[in-house]
């Protein structure tokens, strides 16, 4: 629980941990990111970290290492089966989750590149609250199609709902009867939501999803990657989750859900991803799958020091101290801004704060791609990397047209562990800065657009001459400034 401080307006989230280990940082002058962006073709991917300051483009593999899992990390016994290692991963989730049928694989994709082969087939459909990019891809090129189920609250960008990544449930059960539950491939719960602003997923919703998929018999499957944010919120924003322990939360819905996946680069703050089920028919179901795509079942393709960090990771997941960080520093983040009266996604939710871009740069239509123009306006203003979730991150429709965003999002991610309080006040006085000038931000256009997950590897080119004017407003404001 937080610690209360004496003096309230002293009040911040206090760290739990301390850093032993640092990595030295670079703020090259505005000018250089100027070039820097640029060169990128205004894609964040393509910048190079050296040219970064705050790296906030993603949680993915980037979360600070306990001391545990670095430990951890030297015992490994690297076989290429039946190592001792995978035995201690798989103990590793019988805790946490309390079950023994698990499955390997390199990273959360990776996962569902097996779930989507072993389950999906052309015409079928996929039901879940929202997409995440990944998950989409594998079922589509499978000739499945992804329906979203969110309640409507969910993308509404500011609202006091505590769980806005909820399924809305009469649509559910009317989707199942529609499509008939025989070419329901699986529905699918993420918990919490990546591209609608890290909202969570209440228990009550998750209980009821799976009670309707087994009335109807369809598959239910929890995306677990961002559990441990969603379990947090669960145990401070859902009445009957307060005085869970978070243990019984994880056993509960491992109990309930057919399968559950989930990327260790998130849930493990390691590498890797997992396949787990209480039943072992669906496990054996897509075993051979692991052979063939990742690597030996007691491996699967990820490197036997990540797996001792993972199961270490996976444990430390049960630990409040270490879950709250991550959510009080966003919270923190979205608050600051909140306050600044720039547009973000609230209430705050896990992974990231969500810079709201329809609202930063309204006459910005998508098709000139507003969340990406933000991205690019503040790596100008800061040196800080952000993700665009929005159009960019969407696929074209099958006749080629464009698929516009719900949500036109900016995503500060914020891995756990690595910055510091003051980084985060830089990020938030650099975003005002940003937003103040915002009527300098323009669109962007495409250059080279790759066909399959564009936003990795797309190039885009700056519409007029916005950025060299950002610079100049940045030397008039900041003087010599970094
Ligand atoms: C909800 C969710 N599912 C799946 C994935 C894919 O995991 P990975 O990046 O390990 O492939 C991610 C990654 O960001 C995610 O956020």
């Amino acid at each position: 629980m937080p610690v209360k401080f004496y003096q309230p307006e002293n009040q911040v989230p206090l760290e739990m941990h301390k850093v032993r280990i640092v990595q030295k940082l670079n703020l090259i002058p505005v000018e250089e990111r100027l070039r820097a962006i640029q060169a990128a073709g205004n894609n964040t991917f393509l910048l190079q970290n050296r040219d970064i300051y705050m790296d906030m483009i993603t949680d993915s593999g980037v979360n600070g290492m306990s001391d545990l899992q670095a430990a951890a990390m030297q015992v490994a016994d690297d076989s290429y089966a039946g190592s001792e290692t995978w035995n201690r991963a798989k103990a590793a989730v019988k805790t946490v989750f309390g079950v023994s049928n698990v499955l390997p694989a390199h990273q959360g994709r990776a996962a569902e590149n097996i779930l989507a082969e072993t389950f999906v087939k052309p015409g079928m459909v996929t039901l879940m609250n929202f997409h995440f990019t990944t998950t989409k891809a594998h079922i589509t090129r499978l000739g499945g199609e992804v329906i979203e189920l969110v309640d409507k609250k969910g993308l509404i960008p500011q609202t006091d709902d505590p769980f806005k990544g909820d399924f809305n449930l009469d649509q559910l059960r009317q989707t199942i009867d529609e499509y008939t539950p025989e070419k329901v491939a699986f529905v699918r719960v993420e918990a919490g939501t990546n591209l609608i602003g890290g909202q969570p997923v209440s228990l009550e919703n998750m209980l009821a999803v799976t009670d309707i998929c087994h009335q109807k018999g369809v598959v239910s499957v929890l995306d677990a990657s961002l559990l441990q944010d969603n379990v947090y919120f669960m145990k401070t924003r859902e009445a009957q989750c307060k005085y869970m322990d978070t243990k019984e939360i994880y056993h509960l819905l491992a109990s309930r859900f057919d399968i559950i996946y989930f990327s260790a680069r998130k849930l493990g703050f390691s590498r890797g991803g997992f396949i787990i089920s209480s039943d072992p028919k669906w496990t054996q179901m897509m075993m051979e799958y692991v052979p063939l795509y990742e690597g030996f079942l007691t491996y699967g393709g990820m490197e036997v020091r990540s797996i001792e960090a993972a199961a270490q990771g996976l444990l430390e997941s049960l630990d409040m101290e270490y879950i709250s960080q991550g959510p009080e520093f966003i919270a923190y983040l979205v608050k600051e801004l909140d306050d600044y009266g720039v547009p973000v996604i609230k209430p705050a939710g896990g992974l990231g704060a969500h810079l709201n871009c329809s609202e930063i740069v309204p006459n910005l239509p998508h098709n000139q791609y507003p969340a990406a123009a933000v991205g690019a306006a503040l790596y100008i203003a800061g040196g800080i990397r952000g993700m665009e979730r929005g159009t960019v991150s969407e696929q074209r429709e099958p006749d080629g047209t464009e698929r516009y965003a719900e949500l036109e999002l900016q995503r500060l991610a914020m891995p756990r562990r690595v910055f510091t309080l003051s980084q985060v006040k830089y990020c938030a006085d650099r975003v005002k800065w940003m937003y103040d000038n915002r009527e300098l931000i323009g669109g962007l256009r495409w250059v080279e657009e790759p066909k399959v997950l564009r936003f990795f590897f797309g190039r885009m080119k700056e519409i007029g001459h916005w950025q060299e004017d950002l610079v100049a407003k940045f030397r008039e404001d900041f003087g010599d400034s970094l």
